[in-house]
């Protein structure tokens, strides 16, 4: 129970790599605050939480709205006086060629995935930065290191974001005794990825050295990790987790 006391908010909570992260951090004692446009989603992915006695609550927001961020972390500090753990984890894919991709698709891309991570952190900071305590990790992708094979310009960039923006958050948050860091996962078997189909989600396997897509317990694995006290001395830092497709 490594997390017993500690409020970790999570967004993109209904689906795939959010929920499974709502699931283990929950089972493992943490308080668990699920954020996602998805309503029905969500408050499924809330009763299966409280079908295992976890103590959670599902608050519906759009990450793109600045408004509904600060409410979300405003109802999290008012209900359970703390934030501990933020995983952001909202996210889109889109896997438009270049010439196709308009500058309203780019700005959404870039919303969700990487100006909401932004400004989720922000918000958690300031929290956080007074009770110098904290632990931040967003998911990043593969993709955010070699370029997008399997998904958009748009989206690749956003993650490279990702990257970068975890390492200028972690050198801000250091003299505050808080962990920034993300995740990096390959291909994994979400929601996400389902679309794709049979064939496309079979070729992108075989690239993988491991010849399958992850799980989302698998990346929840390491979010966890590094959401924990276990990684106290890691921060800036990007984990893969892959199957072995880049190694760098
Ligand atoms: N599945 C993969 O292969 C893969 C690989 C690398 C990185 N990722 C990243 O992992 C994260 C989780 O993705 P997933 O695979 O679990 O997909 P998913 O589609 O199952 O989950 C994404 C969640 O984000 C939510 N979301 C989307 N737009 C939102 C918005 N505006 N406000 C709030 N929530 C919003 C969705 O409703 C959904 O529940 C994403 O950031 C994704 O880019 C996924």
């Amino acid at each position: 129970m490594e997390f017993q006391g500690k409020v970790a908010v999570i967004t993109g909570a209904a689906s795939g790599i959010g929920r499974e992260t709502a699931l283990i951090l929950g089972q493992r004692g943490a308080t668990v605050v699920l954020a996602d446009i998805q309503e029905e989603a969500g408050q499924k992915t809330l009763r299966e939480l409280q079908s295992q006695n976890i103590r959670a609550e599902f608050i519906t927001n759009d990450v793109t709205r600045l408004d509904q961020i600060h409410a979300l972390f405003a109802t999290a500090i008012a209900h359970y006086a703390q934030v501990d753990i933020l995983v952001n984890c909202a996210g889109i894919a889109r896997r438009t060629p270049v010439p196709e991709i308009t500058p309203e698709e780019w700005d959404l891309v870039f919303s969700i995935n990487l100006k909401s991570a932004f400004f989720c952190s922000q918000a958690a900071l300031n929290h956080m930065c007074a009770r110098q305590y904290g632990k931040i990790v967003s998911i990043a992708s593969a993709s955010g290191k070699s370029g997008g094979v399997a998904v958009g310009a748009h989206y690749s960039a956003s993650k490279a974001g990702i990257i970068c923006m975890t390492k200028s958050l972690a050198l801000y948050a250091a003299p505050y005794r808080i962990n920034v860091n993300s995740v990096c996962p390959g291909p994994i078997a979400t929601p996400m990825t389902e679309v794709w189909g049979d064939a496309v989600n079979t070729a992108f396997a075989e690239m993988v050295p491991f010849k399958r897509y992850g799980t989302p317990g698998e990346v929840a694995e390491a979010i966890a990790f590094l959401a924990s006290d276990r990684s106290q001395y890691i921060t800036g830092e990007t984990l893969d987790v892959n199957g072995g497709l880049i190694m760098d």
